[in-house]
């Protein structure tokens, strides 16, 4: 069932080098609602737990490592059609084959470091959103 929500990180490339305000105010532009959002930071092994599906990829170690070396920003979002938008509004995993215009273009550094995560589905995006908040939490 569509939700109409999607899940985001704001990575620690992004978040580090001051980069969330300005991603935030592209994903409100494009008429996405904050939901939840949390400044936070992941463990090495928090984040194998949310990176679990890549466990047998050859970058998870890596990845693990990058996304628990500083600071990061989880956020539920809402729109119609939110998980396939949201990915349109970020732009593809490596950033040199980005569209122009994308989140990914303009902020990130690396197919690793590359500024923010987006769910690749509506159940994706529920199993990370409670990842990191209650149903209390989401407004
Ligand atoms: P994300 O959308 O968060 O999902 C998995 C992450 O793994 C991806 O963004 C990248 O940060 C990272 N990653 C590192 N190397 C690769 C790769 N070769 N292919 C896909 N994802 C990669």
């Amino acid at each position: 069932m569509a939700t109409n929500r999607t899940f985001t990180m704001i990575k620690p490339d992004a978040f580090g080098a001051g980069n969330s305000g300005a991603i935030i105010a592209m994903i409100e532009k494009a008429g996405f609602r904050l939901v939840a959002a949390k400044v936070t930071r992941l463990t090495a092994e928090t984040a194998g737990r949310f990176y679990e599906v890549h466990k047998e990829r050859p970058f998870y170690a890596d990845l693990c490592k990058y996304m628990s070396s500083g600071t990061i920003m989880a956020i539920i979002l809402e729109k119609d059609n939110a998980v396939a938008d949201f990915r349109t509004l970020i732009g593809a995993t490596n950033p040199a084959n980005a569209a122009e215009g994308t989140i990914r273009k303009l902020f990130a550094k690396s197919i690793e470091a590359n500024a923010v995560h987006g769910s690749d589905s509506d159940e994706n995006a529920a199993i990370e959103g409670s990842f990191f908040f209650a149903q209390t939490e989401q407004f």
